[in-house]
């Protein structure tokens, strides 16, 4: 009775295999681990963060690789990694780097010491047990690094319209009222800053260097190199954290001025490229990773619309957060499927990967579903891809140095002259229109600004109410502040690019 029960269930489980989707190969882009403060260069990643990637890339193992997963990666070599069938790429950069490093350990552990008899007779084993090496490739195209020894979000994007779209961010008056209503909050945080910031840099201008700062002694620090530490409370934590992400997120995108949005507008062409080879190449090449920095995560997560299926993605990922492309099919075919039967899910997970939750899908170009069928999923990105140097240096402006052969085209996208002018390819605004939006959003957030202290009062009570403090856990988890963002940007959430 036991064992046709038993036969039964295995029956059911081999029917569900095979009717289920079946995954043909994946892109990962994956967020560095914990590190040390950006104020205190070099900025190392740390033994909590080389843990956090580990067991990030072991999650990624088990989803993807481990032959006892409904979502292996068809073919794709489980113990002993196979070259051709992934690719990892990391800019150059020492916490990125490394952090690639140690998620690829976890992707593919050591297997066991392998010998080699040389032609004198001689024997050779491998070192450390068999650690598999995995080549890391850098992100060579000019906008695609991000350096975690600096603050300034498009200090390596090298992009002409770019960084001038982002400073315009520092000119505007959205900008400069959050600069002036926050002025006393970060000037009382002075006895836990003045050894590293002086009076002036206690604003808003610094909203990202501080809160990472503090939030790196908040991890790290002991009482003895934290002096003051009670000044940084639960509800100054989560106010610093957003007032960060707001700073991050706008220098990051803009819905009127698209290049702001280069590093996701890259990485879109990256994902695109990789993707198609894999389906392009009857899936030899695989599972695609790259690694980087949270300010590609916001320009990938504007561009696609995401912040419209969840308000959490305004705010800044977590170290060693995932953003997954996966190309899934549910055709039952022995060959590769053709490719209109070919979907692609997005989906993301905000920290480390640790097993006890899996990415969750999300909808990407404001879809209803989260699944879009290949041909879409093309159509949509490359609306935004940077696909080639030539692309990127129309989109940029740049005339000199690696864009010195680039033929400008009469379209105006490539004209420097226009590089002040809003230009969203996908459904130019008028210039009007432009205007009326963002005179909308300034009100929006100048009503807001009472709101935001409002809103700490209130998170003040309601803490002290609760009187209980977070168990401490291996993961720092910070509290989410999609409620936050509601309250404090409500136009930029409510109002839809048109769409034609
Ligand atoms: C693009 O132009 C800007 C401004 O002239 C410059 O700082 C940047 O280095 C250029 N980028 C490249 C890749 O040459
Ligand atoms: C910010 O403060 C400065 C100096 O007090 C003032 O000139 C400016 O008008 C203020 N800006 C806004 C948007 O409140
Ligand atoms: C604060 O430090 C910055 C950078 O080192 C410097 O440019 C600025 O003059 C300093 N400001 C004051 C008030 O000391
Ligand atoms: C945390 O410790 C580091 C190293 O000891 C120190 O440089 C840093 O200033 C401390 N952070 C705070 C907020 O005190
Ligand atoms: C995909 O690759 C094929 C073959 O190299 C190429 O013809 C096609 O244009 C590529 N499509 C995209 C969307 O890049
Ligand atoms: C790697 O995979 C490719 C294609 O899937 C296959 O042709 C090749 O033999 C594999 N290499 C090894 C060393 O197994
Ligand atoms: C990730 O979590 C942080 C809090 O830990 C939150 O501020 C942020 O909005 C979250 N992002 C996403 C996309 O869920
Ligand atoms: C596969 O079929 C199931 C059931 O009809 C459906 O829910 C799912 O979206 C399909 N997946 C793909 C990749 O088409
Ligand atoms: C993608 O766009 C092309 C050109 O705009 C169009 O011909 C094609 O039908 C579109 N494909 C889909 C699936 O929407
Ligand atoms: C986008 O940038 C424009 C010009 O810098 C600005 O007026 C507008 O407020 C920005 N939009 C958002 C949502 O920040």
């Amino acid at each position: 009775m036991y064992s046709s029960l038993h036969s039964l269930i295995l029956l059911l489980s081999c029917l569900h295999y095979v009717q289920g989707e079946r995954i043909l190969g994946a892109y990962i882009f994956q967020r560095h681990g914990d590190r040390t403060a950006k104020a205190n260069p070099p900025t190392l990643l740390t033994v909590l963060g080389y843990n956090e990637v580990f067991i990030t890339g072991s999650y990624f193992r088990r989803r993807y690789l481990s032959s006892s997963s409904s979502l292996q990666i068809s073919g794709i070599s489980e113990h002993i990694v196979n070259l051709s069938h992934i690719t990892a790429s990391a800019p150059a950069d020492t916490v990125i780097r490394n952090s690639a490093t140690g998620w690829l350990q976890g992707l593919y552990p050591p297997v066991g010491t392998a010998i080699e008899t040389l032609r004198d007779g001689s024997i050779v084993n491998s070192p450390m047990n068999g650690y598999q090496l995995i080549p890391i490739s850098s992100v060579s195209n000019a906008g695609g690094g991000n350096s975690e020894n600096s603050a300034w979000l498009q200090s390596t994007s090298r992009c002409d319209r770019a960084m001038s779209s982002s400073s315009s961010y520092l000119q505007s008056s959205k900008y400069e009222s959050l600069f002036n209503s926050t002025t006393d909050f970060y000037q009382s945080l002075s006895p836990v800053l003045s050894s590293t910031f002086n009076s002036s840099q206690m604003s808003y201008e610094n909203a990202y260097t501080i809160w990472d700062y503090l939030n790196v002694a908040m991890i790290h620090n002991s009482s003895s190199n934290f002096p003051s530490a009670g000044l940084v409370t639960d509800d100054v934590k989560q106010k610093l954290r957003l007032l960060a992400s707001i700073h991050e997120f706008d220098l990051a995108y803009n819905s009127s001025e698209q290049i702001r949005a280069v590093a996701g507008a890259i990485l879109a062409g990256e994902v695109l490229s990789a993707l198609n080879e894999t389906v392009t190449s009857d899936s030899s090449s695989k599972l695609h990773v790259q690694f980087g920095a949270y300010g590609t995560f916001l320009s990938y997560f504007g561009l696609t619309e995401l912040p419209f299926a969840d308000s959490d993605f305004y705010g800044l990922p977590d170290y060693a957060s995932s953003m997954v492309w996966e190309l899934v099919t549910n055709s039952t075919d022995e060959s590769f499927p053709a490719t209109s039967e070919i979907s692609v899910r997005f989906l993301f997970h905000n920290g480390t990967l640790d097993g006890s939750i899996d990415p969750v899908a999300f909808p990407l170009f404001g879809q209803s579903s989260t699944l879009l069928s290949w041909s879409d999923f093309v159509n949509y990105t490359k609306n935004f891809a940077i696909l080639s140097q030539d692309q990127w240096c129309q989109e940029c402006g740049n005339t000199t140095g690696i864009c010195a052969n680039t033929v400008t085209t009469p379209d105006g996208k490539s004209d420097s002259s226009a590089s002040t002018s809003t230009s969203h390819r996908r459904n130019p605004l008028s210039l009007s229109v432009a205007g009326v939006i963002g005179a909308m959003v300034t009100l929006g957030l100048i009503a807001s600004f009472g709101a935001l202290s409002l809103l700490f009062n209130k998170l003040r009570l309601s803490s002290k109410q609760a009187g209980t403090s977070e168990p401490a856990q291996n993961f720092p988890a910070l509290p989410r502040i999609s409620e936050e963002f509601r309250k404090l940007d409500p136009i930029r959430l409510d109002w839809r690019h048109p769409r034609a």
